[in-house]
């Protein structure tokens, strides 16, 4: 009998998803439904909706630190973050964000990956950029670290960028995504995720890569899909962008509401045309 107060923090029985569940999924042509998540109660319902990777995204810098934007997290904040989530995890994958800075040789990066898996349980770390993190994705590689490619909109880079926009649609930048993406798998990423690119771009990527390639704005062509957990339960007020649906909305329960994001982006009914940025 279960005597916890805490029963929805109960493990389930399912086999834990690995990288190579990953892998077979694109190669099967079955979609990849992952969830950022910050803490134990959130990942345990993302799980129980059968998510397959959830993601403890430094986006906790905004929606859970109240910035404006992911620079100020720290790596104890995401150490901290991942530890938590971890704990109220059985099936799904975890990823966890480095924090800005702190991969900016391959060395700190080594070392900062050795805390979010030693301390915080993760499975594959995921770092923001280019070509450039190519000598930084093959020691993390060489090393065992599992790593996720983010490109695109980099939200790290905020304040460079001077603001969120969309990434890629002109010609040559979108030819050099291409080419950096294709490096960076040479190099080793396991993973590719897209932020805010135009759909077609999704789509190229996703067929010119042999790994799971991710998507948040960036079409319904790419392996899988992402969202921030608040997002999708409607606790983000205010404009939203156009990638965001509210799964909330017409479901009695955060548990229904989740588990219809995974069935949506299972069965491609998420994310629309609405969805995706020419
Ligand atoms: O930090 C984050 O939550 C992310 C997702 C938005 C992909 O990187």
């Amino acid at each position: 009998m279960n005597t916890s107060p805490y029963p929805h923090l109960q493990k389930i029985d399912d086999k834990p998803v690995t990288i190579a569940d990953l892998a077979a999924m694109k190669a099967a042509g079955e979609k990849i439904a992952c969830l950022t998540a910050y803490d134990a109660s959130f990942a345990a319902l993302e799980d129980r909706a059968g998510v397959d990777v959830v993601l403890v995204g430094d986006s906790l810098g905004m929606v859970v630190q109240g910035e404006t934007s992911t620079t100020g997290v720290t790596i104890d904040d995401m150490v901290y973050h991942s530890r938590i989530t971890a704990a109220g995890l059985s099936r799904a994958f975890l990823m966890t964000d480095l924090s800005f800075l702190t991969y900016a040789t391959p060395d700190a990066a080594l070392a900062a990956s050795h805390r979010l898996m030693a301390e915080g349980g993760a499975h594959m770390v995921k770092i923001e950029g280019g070509a450039e993190l190519v000598p930084t994705v093959r020691h993390l590689s060489t090393y065992g670290v599992p790593v996720c490619a983010h490109m695109g909109l980099r939200p790290q880079m905020v304040h460079k960028l001077g603001g969120f926009k969309v990434q890629g649609r002109d010609t040559a930048a979108a030819e050099q995504m291409v080419a950096d993406a294709e490096a960076l798998v040479e190099a080793g990423a396991d993973i590719v995720l897209l932020e805010c690119v135009p759909s077609h771009l999704g789509k190229t990527i996703t067929e010119r890569v042999s790994v799971p390639v991710i998507g948040i704005g960036a079409g319904g062509d790419t392996d899988g899909q992402i969202l921030v957990v608040y997002d999708i339960l409607g606790l983000s007020p205010g404009k939203k962008p156009r990638f965001v649906k509210n799964f909330l909305e017409g479901a009695d329960s955060l548990d229904t509401a989740t588990a219809n994001y995974v069935a949506a982006v299972k069965d491609r009914s998420y994310p629309g045309p609405e969805h995706g940025f020419k």
